[in-house]
């Protein structure tokens, strides 16, 4: 059965230990070992919406285990400017390539792609929606930092409306057994009601609140999120929550040393750089552990085990 990477919620909780360990075992080969895993197989990035870091640690992550990389990370220069349908251009792109991984600005569409694809396709976030391939990152970090995942406090700040990490990172963490919540942010960008109903219902703690220092205070993590200019639909209600969140080292000063902020960048302002050189910082490391993790994810997709 073909296997596509669309939703975290498609993944059990034993599934994404799966990956846990698979992220690890990979982590610990030496580049030599790797790189001859996906010899021959063809990746191609498709991304309708910028980034950064998916694009180029997918890139990288198939290059180093041996395989080629195609793709465009601007629709002006594809056939898509002249009017191409996003499923014609799957149909057309599944034919170079063994896996395809999309990023899109509309929800559901990895999961249409996968109605006519007939290779693996992995969501690199759409819109709102998921953005499993981030959380799988963040659960794996979150692993190396504390050593588990059940029972840990955690923080999200700023944008909880319309983050895809958060949204997709809650419905993961959701599966671990005593993991309590603390949720900071402006009204306008309260998380979902019905994740917080999901949260609640399934037994973990949750504490809202507005003042960032809440969810510094009594936590293992604080995982912090860029408030995301494009999503919103009226800029003026933008104008009034930019700039609501700032987290600086001052502010990290008696926190215990286990204590970690993560991010899923890109940051604007809302982690100062002074905090890059605190102890607290693990928002690069989550970034390395993305390359581990996508590894992981093309070797798990493509059907090779170690
Ligand atoms: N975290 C993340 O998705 O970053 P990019 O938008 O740079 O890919």
């Amino acid at each position: 059965m073909r296997r596509d990477l669309i939703s975290i919620d498609d993944l059990t909780l034993a599934e994404l230990n799966d990956y846990l360990g698979f992220a690890a075992r990979v982590e610990s080969m030496s580049e030599t070992d790797k790189v001859t895993l996906l010899r021959g197989k063809v990746l191609a990035v498709m991304f309708f919406e910028p980034s950064t870091r998916t694009r180029l640690s997918f890139e990288t992550a198939m290059q180093r285990l041996g395989g080629g990389v195609v793709g465009f990370s601007d629709i002006l220069a594809t056939s898509v400017k002249k009017g191409e349908s996003f499923l014609d251009t799957i149909r057309t792109v599944e034919c170079y390539s063994d896996v395809l991984v999309c990023r899109h600005p509309k929800e559901g569409t990895a999961r249409l792609a996968t109605e006519v694809s007939r290779i693996p396709v992995i969501n690199a976030g759409d819109g709102t929606n998921q953005h499993p391939t981030q959380t799988l990152l963040d659960l794996y970090t979150l692993q190396k930092f504390f050593g588990k995942i059940d029972g840990l406090k955690i923080s999200f700040a700023g944008d909880l409306k319309y983050s895809r990490t958060v949204h997709s990172l809650l419905h993961a963490l959701m599966k671990y057994e005593g993991v309590e919540f603390i949720l900071a942010s402006p009204e306008l960008l309260e998380l979902p009601e019905y994740l917080k109903l999901e949260a609640r219902r399934r037994g973990h703690t949750l504490h809202e609140t507005r003042d960032l220092m809440e969810a510094v205070r009594g936590a293992d993590c604080l995982y912090m999120t860029r408030i995301q200019q494009e999503r919103f639909p009226d800029p003026i209600e933008y104008d009034m929550v930019k700039g609501a969140y700032v987290l600086n080292a001052a502010m990290l000063r008696g926190c215990p040393a286990h204590f970690k902020v993560l991010h899923p960048l890109p940051r604007l302002n809302e982690i100062a750089t002074d905090v890059d050189a605190t102890r607290h910082a693990g928002y690069f490391e989550q970034v390395l552990n993305g390359v581990y993790m996508r590894q992981a994810i093309l070797l798990d997709v493509l059907e090779v085990t170690l």
